[in-house]
């Protein structure tokens, strides 16, 4: 099956044609499977390590000169077919005003939590103007990215919420559940408002240039489906439809989301992110039958870079074996690369990838 949405391409964008990423992110079969890891940039590369040295994570991301440099680190040393920004999810939440910080080790923390109506009533918007550093960083990375395409990506709506209300990480979501469920009308109301900062975030990307995005549902897997049609799909479905008229591939990620894999799949993305709890092949049943193509990314468990590279090479075969069954196939890990991880074993990952073929 053909890729007929993304293939109008407005003026100015760059074309990229040639891109194994973007022709599998379009349906079309690549010259090569194309490869990148979520988390890429970061704390697995010492020259990251190096550049960050001093500066605290959300002054980076409001950096330009920084935030291109490691965005393009990666891509140079792994060779890796897509660059993505270099950010975070809450660096939206942050521009509009909402007092919060990423603590190393931790992720990010919250000031004053968000549980009421009365604290979603407070909550401020994002304009534009409040993000312009990262447009200024997307329009600075595709003037140097040559024929590397660029993925842009937000939190999606759930996630964000997810520490807004809980004031941090969490393992349980407890908090969050239980707004949800004690007080629908606060919780969509709150919902309302991020998926809101959530498009004026993409929209900024898309405007300075990205070629490609990802909507990073991450903790959305604790949700039963139930919860995820009524509670969270519907404010996904705002994002996505606010940016049906930007034409460049859409990825959908979150982790533990077997179960959700259909409704993710039918909430406007074009490609659907999988962990590696779900072989590809299976990802590609649970999502068939929706009017268009299978298009998949993964789904390589971030913790088997660890292993010896024999067992690596033969779960990379059969990862790659699997997504033959999608009408496309991105490899990439299941979720982001760990901070410890060799990094020399990441570039071998994407070389035995390429080795392997269309
Ligand atoms: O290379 C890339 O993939 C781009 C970089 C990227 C970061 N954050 C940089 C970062 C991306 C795509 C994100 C998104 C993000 N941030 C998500 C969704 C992706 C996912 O992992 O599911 C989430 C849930 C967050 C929230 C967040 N921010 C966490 C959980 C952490 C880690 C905390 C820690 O220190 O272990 C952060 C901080 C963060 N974001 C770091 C980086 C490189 C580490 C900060 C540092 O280097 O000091």
């Amino acid at each position: 099956m053909t890729l007929e949405m993304n293939t109008n391409l407005p003026t100015g964008r760059r074309e990229l044609s040639g891109s194994p990423f973007m022709q599998a992110a379009r349906g079309i079969t690549p010259s090569r499977v194309p490869v990148w890891f979520m988390r890429q940039a970061g704390r697995s590369l010492p020259e990251y390590r190096a550049l960050r040295a001093g500066t605290q994570m959300l002054t980076a991301c409001a950096t330009p000169d920084l935030v291109t440099e490691i965005t393009l680190q990666p891509v140079r040393r792994h060779h890796v077919d897509a660059a993505i920004l270099f950010s975070d999810i809450v660096v939206p939440l942050k521009a509009a005003g909402i007092d919060l910080d990423i603590v190393p080790n931790t992720g990010p923390v919250i000031a004053n939590p968000v549980r009421d109506a009365a604290a979603v009533a407070a909550m401020p918007d994002l304009d534009p103007e409040h993000v312009r550093p990262v447009g200024d960083a997307v329009r600075q990375l595709v003037g140097e990215l040559g024929d590397t395409p660029l993925i842009g990506f937000a939190g999606a709506p759930f996630t964000l919420a997810s520490y807004l209300i809980e004031g941090g990480p969490s393992k349980n979501h407890e908090r969050t559940k239980a707004l949800m469920h004690t007080d629908p009308d606060t919780w969509h109301a709150l919902l309302g408002k991020l998926a809101e900062i959530t498009l004026t975030f993409l929209k900024v990307q898309a405007d300075a240039g990205i070629d490609a995005m990802q909507l990073f549902d991450s903790w959305a897997g604790c949700l039963s489906l139930r919860d995820y049609r009524e509670f969270v799909e519907p404010h996904t479905r705002f994002v996505f439809d606010g940016l049906a008229d930007v034409r460049i591939p859409k990825i959908h990620f979150g982790v533990g989301t077997g179960e959700l894999l259909r409704a993710m799949g039918e909430s406007g993305a074009d490609v659907v992110g999988v962990d590696w709890r779900v072989p590809l092949d299976e990802a590609v049943r649970r999502l068939d039958g929706r009017g268009k193509p299978n298009l998949v990314q993964g789904n390589l468990d971030p913790a088997l870079l660890f292993a010896d590279w024999p067992v690596l090479q033969r779960e990379i075969d059969r990862i790659v074996a699997e997504g033959r069954a999608a009408d496309g196939h991105i490899f990439n890990l299941g979720h982001g690369v760990l901070p410890n991880v060799d990094p020399t074993v990441l570039t071998r990952v994407v070389e035995h990838v390429h080795q392997l073929g269309a």
